[in-house]
């Protein structure tokens, strides 16, 4: 059982009307929205980027904006997401060269740090920023594009993280849906991102109420 907040991802929502997808995910009652920045270099594929952010911002005041920064330079939009309105500010540990400075950079923003790894990459490798960070982003899918294979293989670095660190939040990312959320809550995520399991389905308050339900299991 655990408190777990559902984030979906509007990724593989109707982009020309992302502020109707964004309310009507919060209408469904998401705890939070997940926002893929995506720069068509780090991963295959381009979204959008701080303006879009802004925007969306001025049509949600009060939500938390959980940014998923997919791109190879994330040290380059720490100020203008920072001033677009994010709440957390999530870069790939694959993309830096230098984590502990851009932890800092994004605090002195006033932003929450999150720190995501992809399915290659080994948990070990995150270990050293864990204590500096409020969140650690554990891919369940190769970037770039919703609608993918949840990786039930990734479950025991989310074991390891919750054992050590039971404060810690982590997210999983990629393929969560009805049939898979119980095995990630169990490994000990508990800010879960839906996409297309969420924005694809014509009852999207439905599969929010079922997500939450079965992680209180
Ligand atoms: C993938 C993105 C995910 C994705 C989730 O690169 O980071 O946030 O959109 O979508 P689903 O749930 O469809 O895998
Ligand atoms: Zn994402």
């Amino acid at each position: 059982s655990c408190s777990c907040k559902i984030g979906p991802s509007i990724l593989n929502g109707d982009l020309s009307c992302l502020g109707d997808e964004c309310k009507r995910m919060m209408d469904a009652g998401a705890d939070y929205l997940h926002l893929d920045v995506m720069d068509g270099h780090f991963v295959p594929n381009i979204t959008f980027g701080a303006t879009m952010v802004k925007w969306l911002r001025k049509k949600q005041p009060g939500v938390f904006f959980d940014l998923h920064m997919m791109v190879s330079e994330p040290e380059k939009w720490v100020d203008e997401m920072a001033d677009a309105g994010a709440n957390q500010y999530t870069f790939h540990l694959e993309a830096t060269e230098n984590p502990r400075d851009l932890i800092k950079q994004i605090r002195n923003r006033g932003m929450k740090v999150g720190i995501g790894i992809k399915p290659g990459t080994p948990v070990e490798k995150v270990l050293p920023y864990v204590s500096d960070v409020d969140m650690v982003l554990i891919m369940t899918v190769e970037p770039g594009f919703g609608g993918q294979k949840f990786m039930a293989d990734m479950m025991p670095k989310v074991k390891h993280l919750r054992r050590n660190h039971p404060g810690l939040d982590i997210e999983v990312d990629g393929g969560v849906g009805l049939s898979t959320i119980a095995t990630a809550a169990e490994a000990g995520a508990n800010m879960i991102v839906s996409g297309s399991a969420v924005v694809k389905s014509p009852d999207p308050k439905s599969v929010i109420t079922q997500l939450r339900e079965i992680t209180e299991k």
